[in-house]
């Protein structure tokens, strides 16, 4: 199997993992297609994130539309106007503390959007099996792990979140449309990404970001859960691998077979971030805060990718020192991009979501 693409429609294109996608696909992937990216804009997306990609590609081989994957009309319209034979379906409302405080726009974008793009690729490929549909997806959707164990493709879902039961849904209606349409999908569940362009209300950028700002570091609970990290990079070569030569209708777990307790992983970046930037890591020690734990907070996430590194041959590039490396650098060195995405609701919301701890 090695299927070949001319314009795949990139759904939340302009946020973290998503971005990291499109710049891959002009990258390193060598695609020599089309990229259309749709992406509503939320608190979470930013299209300067590829102003480097417009600039070279724009009105070529990439194209931005400002859009909802709710709005039928919308989606149809970008299948006919730029005959899209593959989507990559990144939107989504991707973190879980929000998904505590407000579900309405996880069930809204999560399900309701997935089933959208899926119903209107069903009715403009009308069978075709030249096309596909990948779905990116999360190992949440599993639940939660005690000491011992892996997720598989075939452990049973047990979602326990609103975000993850929003993820799950979306993956039962992916599969579905290829039981019951015959639509060509394939699907990954990747552990927690980090890197690059990662917006900083997930653990890892904005930790780094509080350190150099002298604020609070928030431990939840006792700090020992435990997930399992992979760089944003090695996740997309997955993604593209899958989408070339995955078998339709499958799954494939994505992860960095690399578990961290969140107070060891914080106590390392403290150190390579006092590194960096030249302070005491003492003094970030002091900022470490033990707060109020997440309700229903997930205890362990850890991936088997076996089936991946069998079947096709993936292979991670980064380590983890690396990646992380990588990722420190980027936040120190793009003050710009974490102002412009703080001008938003950003911060209305970190001191709503403080506020109730
Ligand atoms: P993100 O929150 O950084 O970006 C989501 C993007 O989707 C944003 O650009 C946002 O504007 C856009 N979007 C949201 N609602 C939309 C709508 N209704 N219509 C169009 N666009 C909309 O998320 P991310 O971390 O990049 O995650 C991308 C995907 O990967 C998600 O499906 C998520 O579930 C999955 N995933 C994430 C991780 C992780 O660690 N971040 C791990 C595994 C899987
Ligand atoms: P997060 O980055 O939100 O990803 P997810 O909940 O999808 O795994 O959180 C990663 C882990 O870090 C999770 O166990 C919750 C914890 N955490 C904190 O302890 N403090 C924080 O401020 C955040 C955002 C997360």
């Amino acid at each position: 199997m090695n299927r070949k693409f001319s314009t795949i429609l990139v759904t939340g294109g302009a946020g973290f993992i998503g971005t990291n996608f499109i710049h891959y696909l002009f990258g390193k992937a060598g695609f020599d297609g089309r990229v259309v990216n749709l992406d509503a804009l939320t608190y979470a997306g930013n299209p300067e994130n590829l102003a480097a990609v417009q600039k070279v590609h724009g009105g070529k081989r990439y194209f931005f539309e400002r859009g909802d994957i709710c709005d039928r009309a919308l989606v149809e319209g970008l299948f006919d106007k730029y005959e899209v034979d593959a989507v990559a379906h990144f939107a989504a409302e991707s973190h879980v503390d929000r998904s505590i405080l407000g579900p309405e726009a996880f069930v809204r974008t999560n399900v309701m959007g997935t089933y959208t793009l899926l119903d209107v690729a069903r009715k403009a490929w009308k069978g075709r099996d030249d096309v596909l549909f990948h779905h990116v997806s999360t190992d949440e959707v599993f639940g939660s792990l005690g000491d011992e164990g892996y997720f598989r493709e075939d452990t049973a879902y047990d979602p326990r979140s609103p975000y993850s039961a929003s993820k799950a849904s979306s993956d039962h209606l992916v599969r579905a449309y290829h039981h019951t349409y015959g639509l060509p999908i394939t699907l990954t569940n990747c552990s927690n990404n980090y890197g690059p362009y990662q917006f900083p209300e997930k653990l890892i950028p904005l930790m780094i970001l509080n350190m150099v700002e002298g604020k609070s570091l928030p431990v939840y609970g006792d700090g020992k859960n435990i997930r399992d990290w992979v760089f944003v990079e090695d996740h997309n070569s997955a993604v593209w691998l899958v989408m070339r030569e995955g078998r339709a209708g499958e799954s494939y777990n994505i992860g960095g077979e690399n578990e961290w307790e969140n107070i060891k992983l914080l106590d390392r970046l403290m150190e390579i971030v006092s590194l960096k930037a030249g302070a005491s890591v003492e003094d970030y020690r002091k900022l470490v805060t033990y707060v109020k734990d997440r309700p229903g907070h997930d205890r362990r996430y850890a991936i088997d990718c076996s089936k991946l590194k069998k079947e096709l041959g993936w292979k991670r590039e980064s380590s983890f020192e690396a990646g992380l490396a990588r990722t420190v650098d980027w936040y120190l060195g793009n003050k710009p991009w974490i102002d412009s995405i703080r001008s938003g609701d950003y911060l209305k919301w970190i001191e709503a979501n403080y506020k109730q701890r």
